[in-house]
């Protein structure tokens, strides 16, 4: 494993830079999910809030973030989307030992990218995750682009009981072979959403986090002016949402420019469109009395660029990776002329529970210590052409890079955005690119957590 060596991982920023402390202390907890006279949830949180205290430092500051396990399990803390060393990374047993109950670990790394990030454990995460643990992290920039106010929402969905006690069926094989665990209450910061008031003409940095399981949504703002920002933390040219929705997959998140134009007194529907026949209004912007100015602000949106290096798409290398597996699986294989893969044997023989439900280029992981399937050259330019040969959605990760998403289905992408989570529909075909520079084994795998825990999973490492 690398030491100080001279790539920007390992060594601070600056000469000197900024320490900031944290402590988190993963336990069980309760939380106000759904207002009274739904009593409390009985939840797992970071030091007993739902979501995990807001962790915000400055780029170029250093995190030193001490997790005390106040659970009766194994755990560990992932920093999602951060470009860190390896060894700070979170995964059991691929980089760290796991937390064990009342034990103590210490990670420690630089802010490199500006961004909204987020954090959640990667032991047993279908459960953990599910359960409550997930918090936002937010790397401000030095010099960030004015606005009236900065809000993080972050969303998450629950299935809970009638008695708002959380569903205790994790893992259940429906979920894992169809779309995940999805829920029956969607929340906004640990709260279900009432409404949201603004001023007329305020212009706000909504900081959108996805911290569901497996539940993709598809906000439509309505008449509010939405214009993305940056995408998974990273800067995107700025633009209005397509069709005026915004699209975040599990894991996936947005900074939007809304400029809010309605009349004092109005009142907007956000709609999640993401389910066609289950469309519901996740809740009420409301125009309070007093409008602030008449016209949106003319202030610089765009967002300063993070030190990302440019793939060279002329000298990347190719390589492809194929998903499949689920239920309907074998039927899209066939349908999209593909033979022999790994779900005609592992596929839906009734009765499969756990592992092996899907497959990355043929073969379903269990467990985080895996042989990487893919090495990629260090400090080279890659272009990684994925396949999703099933009849699901899956939003894919891969830790410690960012990567371009460069075309769908052969065409060019508009704005070449930068992702570390790319959500792929059946049988569509996704172009990513980047440079390896962030050396060490990283686990690449989706993040509806149910699909990860049976199989969608992998690694691959970077030397
Ligand atoms: Cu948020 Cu391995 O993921
Ligand atoms: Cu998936």
């Amino acid at each position: 494993m690398a030491g100080i060596g001279a790539t920007a991982f390992g060594k601070p920023l600056r000469a000197e830079p900024q320490i900031r402390s944290f402590s988190l202390r993963p336990a069980p907890g309760q939380a106000r999910l759904v207002p009274e006279p739904y009593p409390a949830t009985p939840v797992w949180g970071f030091n007993g809030q739902v979501p995990g205290p807001e962790l915000r430092v400055r780029q170029g500051d250093r995190l030193r973030i001490v997790v005390t396990n106040g659970l009766d399990e194994e755990t560990t803390v992932h920093w999602h989307g951060l470009r860190l060393p390896n060894a700070m990374d979170g995964v059991p047993h691929l980089t760290q030992k796991p937390i064990a109950p009342g034990e103590t670990f210490t990670y420690e790394f630089d802010a490199i990218d500006a961004g909204t990030f987020w954090y959640h454990p990667h032991q047993r995460s279908f459960e953990q995750v599910g359960r409550g643990l997930a918090g936002p992290l937010i790397i401000d920039e030095s010099n960030p682009p004015r606005v009236d106010r900065d809000v993080t929402w972050l969303l998450d969905d629950w299935r809970l009981t009638r008695d708002a006690a959380i569903a205790d069926d994790f893992g259940a094989a429906m979920d894992m072979s169809h779309a995940g665990r999805l829920g029956n209450t969607v929340t906004i910061n640990g709260r279900v959403p009432d409404v949201f008031v603004v001023r007329q003409g305020e212009r706000i940095r909504l900081r959108l986090i996805n911290a569901a399981n497996a539940r993709i949504f598809a906000l439509d703002f309505g008449d509010l002016s939405a214009r993305v920002i940056a995408l998974d933390g990273q800067p995107v040219t700025p633009h209005a949402a397509p069709d005026g929705v915004v699209v975040l997959g599990p894991a996936m998140r947005a900074d939007i420019m809304l400029d809010c134009l309605a009349d004092p007194g109005t009142t907007v529907q956000i709609i999640d469109r993401a389910y066609r026949d289950n469309e519901f209004n996740l809740l009420d912007v409301v125009f309070d009395d007093t409008p602030l100015r008449a016209t949106p602000p003319d202030w610089e949106i765009a967002l300063p660029a993070n030190p990302l290096i440019e793939p060279d798409l002329n000298a990347a290398r190719r390589h492809e990776i194929l998903f499949t597996g689920g239920m309907m699986g074998a039927m899209v294989e066939r349908q999209m002329g593909l033979s022999q893969s790994g779900s005609m044997m592992g596929g839906m023989m009734g009765g499969v529970v756990g592992g092996g439900m899907w497959f990355v280029n043929g073969v379903a992981a269990e467990g985080h210590m895996l042989d990487p399937f893919l090495t990629l050259e260090r400090d080279a330019s890659h272009i990684l052409q994925m396949t999703n040969a099933t009849a699901f959605d899956h939003p894919i990760h891969l830790h410690g890079h960012s990567f371009r998403v460069i075309s769908r289905d052969g065409v060019p992408t508009e704005f070449r955005e930068w992702q570390d989570t790319v959500l792929i529909a059946p049988r569509e075909q996704v172009e990513i690119a980047l440079v390896a520079d962030n050396p060490g084994d990283w686990m690449f795998h989706c993040h509806i957590l149910e699909h990860q825990a049976a199989g969608m999973m992998g690694v691959i490492r970077v030397a």
